[in-house]
């Protein structure tokens, strides 16, 4: 068989290939702004260096691992104290640690939760900070 007008026949299946995957490139572009997290809590204005627990990288994509593990330590194995890799050490708590300096919840976790899709519900048992409910 031979292909007449092989040229626009390409240009065809070129254009098509565009538009069927035009959502994906589309988006690649900064149309969804990414999210951003909110530092802005009393506890974390008061901080000399305002460092989490554990290194950003670290904690931006293991922060639900380290929460799971806290868990299961207090409630399991009934520990209390978690040694940082820099030696600091913290209460093993959602509501006292992570809290205490991430206070504004709905502005911090919620506002990647939202964008991630994600809903940990994690507040029908443990207490949000004040300042987010309404
Ligand atoms: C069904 C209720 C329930 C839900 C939902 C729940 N927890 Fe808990 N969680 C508990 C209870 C009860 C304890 C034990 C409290 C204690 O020993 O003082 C606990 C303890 C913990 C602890 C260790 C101690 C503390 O007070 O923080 C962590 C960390 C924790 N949960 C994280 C989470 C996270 C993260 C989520 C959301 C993904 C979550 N939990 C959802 C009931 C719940
Ligand atoms: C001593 C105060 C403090 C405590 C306690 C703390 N954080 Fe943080 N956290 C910070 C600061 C400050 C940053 C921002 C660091 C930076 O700008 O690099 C941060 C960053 C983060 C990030 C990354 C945010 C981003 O922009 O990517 C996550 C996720 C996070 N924290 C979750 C947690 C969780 C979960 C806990 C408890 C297990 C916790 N933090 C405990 C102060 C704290
Ligand atoms: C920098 C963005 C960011 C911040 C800030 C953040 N999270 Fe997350 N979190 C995510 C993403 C993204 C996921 C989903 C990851 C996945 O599914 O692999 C997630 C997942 C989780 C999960 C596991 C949910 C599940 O269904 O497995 C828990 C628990 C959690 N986050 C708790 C928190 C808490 C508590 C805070 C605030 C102290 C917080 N996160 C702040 C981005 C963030």
């Amino acid at each position: 068989m031979r292909i007449y007008n092989a040229p626009s026949i390409i240009a065809g299946l070129l254009v098509l290939i565009g538009l069927l995957t035009f959502p994906f490139w589309y988006n690649a572009g900064d149309v969804v702004a990414a999210p951003e997290p909110s530092l802005d809590t009393p506890v974390l204005q008061g901080l000399q260096d305002k460092q989490c627990i554990e290194p950003t990288p670290y904690m931006r994509s293991k922060h639900m691992e380290l929460l799971r593990h806290w868990r299961d330590e207090v409630v399991r194995k009934g520990k209390a104290i978690y040694v940082a890799s820099d030696g600091r050490e913290y209460e093993m708590s959602l509501q006292g640690t992570c809290l205490d300096c991430h206070s504004n919840t709905d502005q911090f976790c919620g506002r990647c939760h939202d964008y991630a899709g994600v809903e940990p519900g994690c507040w029908t048992c443990h207490l949000q900070p004040e300042e987010n409910v309404p």
